[in-house]
């Protein structure tokens, strides 16, 4: 395979990839060549999903921990460093979405979309910037529409989004000088166990399609290969920028 098209040799992590996105990601980097480093919360899901990439005949190390206990965050590295890792590439994709109207969030509700969203990835790639720099690695933070344009629910959510919009263009270029590349993807609705909660309303899922002008919901495979994509050598010259995976939703007009 031409080299430019291949994670072979490679390390990876991937956050929250025991199901949906995170998961199909994990997946495209096995299949690309590289060894995955991958935590979520649920331990049973985490020892499952290394079981059966393993089975599979992968190099797939799972830990089991939430991004937003920093204590965690701390074991998570060391644990990666001890396995002799360097890191070429990090997929930032946990997240949280509460969807109320902001006036309908009780504080702590905020709170906790904007810990786990927003300040956990912050606290983490802190610590996993030492990791990244021998290898020249990349950061691929999972963002969302949410963070470009007005959705009519969950102001928190976006918030946190497009302030990840943010940090990937300061990080793009306070990096750029060590070689480490940042960008990020901005799916919209994607079929994935979140994203079931609302799909499964018929009239919501039609009303979703019809602001869709390629006219269905994106599969979790299609929206990781894009951010496989700019983890890839094949995207060594982008940095900096948010790539929209959204079947067109985000430049239709009227
Ligand atoms: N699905 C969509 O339509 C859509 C659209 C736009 C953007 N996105 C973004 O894409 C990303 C992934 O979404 P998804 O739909 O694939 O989510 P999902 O189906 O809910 O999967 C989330 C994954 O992250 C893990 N996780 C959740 N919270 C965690 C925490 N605090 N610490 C560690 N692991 C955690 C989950 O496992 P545990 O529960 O066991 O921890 C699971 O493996 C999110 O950032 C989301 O905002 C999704």
């Amino acid at each position: 395979m031409n080299s430019a098209w291949s994670l072979a040799g490679q390390s990876v992590l991937v956050s929250g990839a025991t199901r949906g996105i995170g998961r199909a990601i994990a997946q495209e980097c096995l299949e690309l060549g590289a060894s995955v480093y991958f935590f979520a919360r649920n331990a049973e899901q985490v020892s499952e999903t290394q079981r059966v990439w393993q089975h599979a005949g992968f190099t797939a190390f799972g830990l089991a921990g939430d991004i937003s206990d920093t204590a965690f965050c701390a074991d998570l590295v060391q644990w990666i460093k001890t396995n002799g890792a360097g890191l070429n590439a990090v997929f930032h994709n946990v997240g949280t979405n509460i969807r109320k109207k902001l006036l309908d969030y009780d504080e702590q509700e905020i709170q906790q979309v904007f810990a786990t969203n927003l300040m956990a990835p912050i606290h983490l790639t802190r610590l996993l910037f030492p990791l990244l720099v021998p290898q020249k690695a990349s950061m691929v933070f999972i963002s969302s529409v949410a963070g470009l344009t007005h959705l009519r629910t969950g102001s928190p959510y976006a918030m946190t989004k497009a302030a990840l919009h943010q940090l990937t263009r300061n990080l793009a270029v306070e990096w750029a000088g060590q070689g480490v590349r940042v960008n990020a993807i901005a799916p919209w609705y994607t079929q994935t166990p979140l994203a079931e909660t609302v799909l499964s309303n018929p009239d919501y899922r039609a009303e979703v399609l019809a602001r869709t002008p390629l006219g269905r919901i994106a599969s979790a495979e299609e929206v990781a290969r894009a951010a496989v994509f700019l983890a890839l050598p094949a995207a060594s010259y982008i940095t900096g920028q948010v790539l929209a995976v959204d079947g067109g939703f985000t430049i239709h007009g009227f």
